[in-house]
């Protein structure tokens, strides 16, 4: 009987760490975004403005470093309860491959497993601040 106990506490703290040391899934990347042509064109009026990009600093933090991460790596404390990979915002081939009203449809209206921020970001200063913010990520 007790060794009986004893193996399953063997067993028990076994498994335990064989799925702690399991190694992270690669999350599956998101398909091509399908950007509405009136977005895909939208104009950056705050392009530039210092201001802005502060208040986008601040906003990024409030409502997207959970999960893109600090520098926008995708490495965000909740990224890992995501099923798709949250991009990286550092990558400059991606930066160059989207307009700015592209990365406004992106953050705003967002899709799956990235939110909508219409009810958050309430009007254009804010939406093209975070745009603004992550466009300073880009390495
Ligand atoms: C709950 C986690 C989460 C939060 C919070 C979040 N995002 Fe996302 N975001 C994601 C995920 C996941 C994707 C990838 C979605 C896809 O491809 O379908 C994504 C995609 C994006 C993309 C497109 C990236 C690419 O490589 O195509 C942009 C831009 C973006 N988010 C901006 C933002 C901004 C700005 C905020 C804050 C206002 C924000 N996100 C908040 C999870 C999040």
């Amino acid at each position: 009987m007790k060794n009986r106990v004893i193996y399953l506490v063997i067993l028990a703290f076994g498994l335990t760490a064989l799925w702690a040391f399991t190694p992270p899934q690669e999350k599956k990347k998101g398909g091509p975004w399908n950007v509405p042509t009136e977005y895909k064109a939208k104009e950056n009026t705050f392009k530039g403005d210092a201001d802005n990009l502060k208040l986008g600093k601040t906003l990024y933090a409030k409502h997207c470093r959970s999960c893109h991460g600090n520098a926008g790596l995708g490495d965000g404390p909740k990224a890992k309860n995501l099923d798709t990979s949250a991009g990286d915002f550092s990558d400059a081939t991606w930066q160059d491959s989207v307009t700015d009203g592209e990365l406004y449809y992106m953050s705003v209206i967002g899709r799956d497993d990235m939110p909508n921020y219409e009810d958050k970001l309430l009007d254009d200063e804010e939406r093209w601040a975070v745009v603004n913010y992550v466009r300073s990520l880009k390495k």
